[in-house]
This record gives structure tokens, C-alpha cells and sequence, in this order.
């Protein structure tokens, strides 16, 4: 099967900013698939693996088009290098949209909170909003002046909506003032690093909106904070149990143990190798599960997560 169905071809390359790169792709050989605000699509490196990018409703996209906005990472070990080598005509190999982060059904009011590339998906919630006439604000905060990308856009869909930040002076985010006299009902949806969207998730529930009103991505898998232990993993289906050593990851120690295992992107993004947990606490470390989803510790994914307690006792 291919996974990677998508022919893309660059069909025009613009820089935004220093760091963050506009593409715009025509598809070969066929339409373009179907896709709504907050949809990202993966696209395959050259040398394996593949990275997903956010999907743009940039404003005057000619038909028959996607559009994506890429930062480049300083210390990439491959994916946005090699976005921003991509020049007019080359073709990239991609998957159909996938959409873990889309506008939830209704009319309420929505605040929206980019931090620095979270801006993506962004800024095709606002154009989505704005075309269903739903009210919505949107805050976009940065480092400073000049770093802050697709700004001409934003203006052109949100005009009086968009609300800039940057952090060198007085126009800093302040969560609370920004979600100061949203209504009850409102949506809150945040992408960014994961500082931000901590932070305002904490300032959504301390001014009343409902945890299940409140939606983030991010785009980053978080990197452990203390040192990995080994732990145990016993298969519900054999009673089988498999050491994992610090280090080494589930799939990594089942594999070893001559065990066939699903997965596709390894790094806590695609949703394939999700598991269910019938025993024991998970340490999640994915940026697929929902908040709620990671509460109830019922599934985890195996690439990256691994265990707060001794053994996990798992649906396999
Ligand atoms: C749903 C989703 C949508 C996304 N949409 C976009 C988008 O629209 N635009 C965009 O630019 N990006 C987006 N991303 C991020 C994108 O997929 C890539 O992760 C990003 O381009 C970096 O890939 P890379 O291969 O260049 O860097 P990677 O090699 O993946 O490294 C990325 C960063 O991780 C850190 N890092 C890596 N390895 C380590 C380590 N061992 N220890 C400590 N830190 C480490 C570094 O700070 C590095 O700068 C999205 C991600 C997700 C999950
Ligand atoms: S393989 Fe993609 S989330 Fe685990």
C-alpha cells in the first residue's frame, strides 16, 4: 500500500520571515482531497520517515492547490531542512489530510492562540470562522517584530480580529486579559510551544470555559524530563512479559523479542501504534492523545510513551 499517495509538485516558494517558508503545491494526477481547518498532511523524506505540516487556507490560493508554512529548525535532523530546500518543480510525496485538531460543531464565540509556526493551523480556523460568520479573535504571539509569519494574510482574513504579540515590549500576551469577558460557552483552540498552551489552558479554566471546550496541538513530542528506567510490559493475549531497557523504546524491546508490531512515525504523531493498557500507570509522551484520553491512561502510544510504574500490562 502506498502510504504516501499524494504527488505534490512546488508550484511557487516564498519566504515569510527569515526562518518560515510559504509553499504552494499542485496536485499530479488529481484533485485536491478534501481537507477543513486544523487538517495537516505528512510528507516523506528522501532518506525514510516523514513530517507532518499543517494545512493553510491562505487567502487569493489559486484553485487546485495546498498551501503549507514551514519553519526551519535549527537542529533538524531532516524534515523542515528539507522543506526549505525544495525549489519551484521539484514533487514531494505526501499523505491525504489528516485532522486531529479540527473546529468543533455550533456557533459559539472562538479565541484563538498561535505561538510562533502554531499559527497554521490558525489561520485556517479564522478563515473557516470568518466564512460561517462565527465570532472569533485571534492572538498571535512571538518573539519580536520581524520573526512573526504570514501577518498580510492574517490582516486580509481577520482584520480587526487579529491581535499581535510580541514579547520584546508592552503588547506581551496576557492570557487573562485576552480571555477576559469570553462567554462561558466559547472555544478555545492553542497552538504553539508547549509553555503557551499550558498556559492557556490554565487561563481557560480559571475564567470558566469548560476543560471540553478547550482544544490544542502541538507540534513538538515532549522530551523526558528525568532519565528513562527500564519496566516491564506483559501481552494480554500470551501473558508474555518484555523487559524495556532505559533507552530503548516499547516497539523498539518487542521487535527485539520477535514480536510484530504496528507503527508508522515513531515519534508520538501519527496515532498507528496506539495500544490499550489494561494494567499499570503509562508515562505519556505522544502529541496525539487528548488531555482527557491521557487522563484515563486506557491507551498510549508505544513509540515514545512508556511507564510510570513497574509493568503495563497491555492490550496485545
Ligand atoms: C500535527 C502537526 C502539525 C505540524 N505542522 C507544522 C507546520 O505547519 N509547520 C511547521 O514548521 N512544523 C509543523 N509541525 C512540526 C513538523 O512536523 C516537524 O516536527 C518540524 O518541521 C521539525 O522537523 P525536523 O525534522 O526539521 O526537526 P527534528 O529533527 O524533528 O527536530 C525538531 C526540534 O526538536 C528538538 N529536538 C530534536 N531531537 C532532540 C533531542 N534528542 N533532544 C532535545 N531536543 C531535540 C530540537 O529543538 C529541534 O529543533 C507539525 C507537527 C505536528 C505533530
Ligand atoms: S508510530 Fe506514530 S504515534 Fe506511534
Amino acid at each position: 500500500m502506498d502510504t504516501h499517495p499524494l504527488r505534490l509538485k512546488v508550484q511557487s516558494v516564498a519566504a515569510e520571515t527569515p526562518f518560515v517558508r510559504s509553499l504552494v503545491f499542485g496536485v499530479e494526477g488529481g484533485a485536491v482531497p478534501p481537507w477543513q481547518a486544523g487538517a495537516h498532511i505528512r510528507v516523506a523524506l528522501p532518506n525514510g520517515g516523514d513530517r507532518p505540516y499543517s494545512l493553510m487556507a491562505l487567502p487569493d490560493l489559486p484553485a487546485g492547490t495546498l498551501a503549507l508554512g514551514v519553519l526551519r529548525e535549527q537542529q533538524s535532523t531532516g524534515g523542515s531542512q528539507f522543506m526549505h530546500a525544495l525549489k519551484v518543480g521539484d514533487v514531494v510525496a505526501a499523505t491525504g489530510p489528516v485532522n486531529n485538531f479540527r473546529l468543533h460543531e455550533g456557533r459559539a464565540p472562538a479565541l484563538l492562540f498561535a505561538g510562533g509556526i502554531g499559527i497554521t493551523p490558525i489561520l485556517s480556523m479564522a478563515a473557516e470562522l470568518k466564512a460561517q460568520d462565527i465570532p472569533y479573535r485571534v492572538h498571535y504571539a512571538g518573539r519580536a517584530e520581524g520573526l512573526l509569519a504570514f501577518l498580510p494574510q492574517l490582516r486580509a482574513i481577520c482584520a480587526g480580529a487579529l491581535h499581535i504579540h510580541y514579547d520584546s515590549d508592552d503588547s506581551r500576551l496576557d492570557i487573562a486579559t485576552a480571555l477576559k469577558g469570553a462567554p462561558a460557552d466559547s472555544r478555545v483552540y492553542v497552538c504553539g510551544p508547549a509553555g503557551m498552551i499550558d498556559a492557556v489552558k490554565a487561563g481557560a479554566l480559571a475564567s470558566g470555559i469548560a476543560a471540553d471546550h478547550i482544544h490544542y496541538e502541538l507540534f513538538k513530542a515532549e522530551q523526558p524530563s528525568s532519565p528513562d528506567k527500564p519496566f516491564e510490559v506483559e501481552l494480554k493475549s500470551t501473558g508474555r512479559v518484555v523487559t524495556v531497557a532505559a533507552g530503548q523504546s516499547i516497539i523498539q524491546a518487542l521487535e527485539a523479542a520477535g514480536l510484530d508490531v504496528l507503527y508508522d512515525c515513531q515519534r508520538g504523531d501519527c496515532g498507528i501504534c496506539q495500544c490499550g493498557v489494561i494494567e499499570g500507570l503509562p508515562d505519556h509522551r505522544d502529541v496525539i492523545l487528548s488531555d482527557d484520553e491521557k487522563a484515563s491512561n486506557k491507551v498510549m502510544q508505544i513509540c515514545v510513551s512508556r511507564a510510570k510504574s513497574e509493568r503495563l500490562v497491555l492490550d496485545l
